[in-house]
């Protein structure tokens, strides 16, 4: 059996405001096997490292370009030019009554750090995989294809052209495309005719996500479909544990092994000590319970020191 993977979410996003060149590095010294990036475009067609489509939560954009936000107020990325998006200031995750969503973090006033090129943080990475020796890889997840589509610009192709510039071509390079989308990793893979390792991430339909149906991807036919086109699955880590009966005993769907049947890995989302599910209150007990019962072959986390120094 495989090492457990540890995918440092969003950078050692726990430590450092996510998505920052800054909070990848300090992810890359703990030893993560994988460095997580959201991407998005901008209006000038560059990829850029940031999980929302609109850059208000995690930057300044709003103070500094205030008539520039749509209809529903927000500044999304995609109405800006890189040049702009660099002289943004990114911050700590806010809610939007402006206060930290995570409050034991990095403080949310820092004023000190960038929007990173997704371009920037791959040399980053290779560069520190150099000057280490170590093989960090790359999870990289468009943000929504089909909304970007429906905006004129193909996520997904951009993202494997630049895949290939820094040479990721094939399945034994160290990038795992992630998406909720199914219909656009079936693309990535029949059409685009990419090699690389692809994710089928799971969420809950109410959630809104994709129009994937994630109920129907959580049957056994639903996964053996998956199979067809994809390598792993990322399900919601409250599709794997369960909590059972009034004291919320811990127990397991049959997700991982019904995967695995069907020659998936399983990589859940996303172990936070600042957020555990309500029935775990120990993130070193959480951890242990679930690399010792899970069947799980790792786990996206804000704090991968906290599995790495296990092993
Ligand atoms: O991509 C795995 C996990 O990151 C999915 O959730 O919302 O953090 O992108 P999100
Ligand atoms: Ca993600």
């Amino acid at each position: 059996m495989e090492a457990f993977t540890v995918i440092a979410h969003r950078g050692a996003s726990g430590y450092l405001p996510e998505h920052t060149l800054e909070g990848a590095a300090m992810a890359h010294a703990m030893g993560a096997d994988f460095i997580e990036q959201d991407v998005v475009l901008t209006r000038d067609r560059s990829l850029i490292v940031l999980h929302d489509l609109f850059l208000d939560a995690v930057t300044d954009v709003a103070d500094r370009f205030p008539d520039r936000c749509r209809d529903d107020g927000r500044h999304y990325a995609i109405d800006f030019d890189l040049k702009d998006i660099r002289t943004l200031r990114v911050n700590e995750r806010r809610q939007t009554n402006g206060k930290a969503a995570f409050p034991s973090r990095f403080p949310v006033d820092s004023n000190i750090f960038r929007v990173p090129t997704l371009d920037e943080e791959i040399i980053l990475i290779q560069g520190m995989n150099q000057s280490t020796g170590r093989d960090t890889g790359l999870y990289i997840e468009p943000k929504s294809p089909a909304w970007h589509l429906r905006e004129g610009a193909d996520i997904m192709k951009d993202l494997l052209t630049v895949l290939s510039h820094h040479g990721y071509h094939s399945r034994s390079d160290k990038v795992r495309v992630q998406s909720f989308d199914d219909q656009a990793l079936k693309r990535a893979r029949n059409d685009l005719k990419t090699e690389l390792t692809l994710v089928q991430l799971i969420g809950d339909n109410s959630w809104r996500e994709s129009d994937t149906d994630f109920d129907y991807l959580l049957t056994d036919a639903g996964l053996r479909e998956v199979s067809s086109y994809a390598d792993g699955i990322g399900p919601w880590l409250l599709q794997v544990v369960q909590f059972n009966g009034p004291t919320g005993q811990a127990g397991f769907t049959s997700l991982v092994e019904q995967a695995h049947q069907h020659g998936l890995f399983v990589h859940a989302y996303t172990l936070r000590s600042d957020q555990l599910p309500k029935e775990m209150n120990d993130f070193d007990q959480a951890l242990r319970f679930l690399l010792e019962h899970s069947g799980l072959d790792g786990i996206f986390t804000d704090f991968p020191d906290r599995i790495t120094k296990l092993s």
